[in-house]
């Protein structure tokens, strides 16, 4: 069964993932790699909803696996997506708190967000208080990571 992490974006997914297995898979690593460009540059020329197709289809692939792999924060935005999540997998929901994820995502300059960029500071907000029950609905566990080191962390999924 995979390990999957899940988590609005800045949460750490790519960071303990890595810590939990060195080969794990990142899922924007791959689409980026299918899509032959970065994801804001995609999203401005095809749109959010030819990004989640992909996402879904390399999700599939992923959820047959046993590997450790990190998400994209929009990856529950689907509910077929939830219900895999929910049914195949060891999803591990890495709940952070919003103002940690504001200035991780700004600090982040080598992977710019589109949802962050080109979204209003009230709209980003809605937007992650929106996605709250929906990683609670694709998550076997809640791992509460805001103040905690990345060795916190992987102790606690253990
Ligand atoms: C997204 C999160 C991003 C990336 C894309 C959309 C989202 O991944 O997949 O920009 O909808 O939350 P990270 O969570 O790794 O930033």
């Amino acid at each position: 069964m995979a390990k999957i992490l899940i988590g609005f974006m800045g949460a750490g997914k790519t960071t303990i993932a890595q810590s939990l297995d060195p080969n794990y898979v990142d899922m924007d690593a791959i689409i980026t790699e299918r899509i032959g460009m970065p994801i804001a540059d995609f999203f401005a020329k095809e749109g959010e909803a030819a990004f989640r197709k992909i996402e879904s289809e390399v999700l599939e692939e992923l959820l047959k696996t046993n590997q450790v792999v990190s998400t994209g924060g929009g990856v529950v935005e689907s509910e077929h997506n939830r219900r895999l999540l929910a049914a195949n997998a060891d999803t591990i929901y890495l709940k952070i708190d919003l103002e940690t994820v504001r200035q991780r995502i700004q600090a982040d300059t080598k992977n710019i967000r589109p949802l962050f960029v080109n979204n209003t500071k009230e709209a980003f907000q809605a937007l992650f208080d929106r996605r709250q029950a929906l990683y609670e609905e694709a998550a076997s566990r809640v791992i509460l990571v805001s103040g905690k080191t990345p060795a916190e962390i992987v102790e606690e999924i253990g």
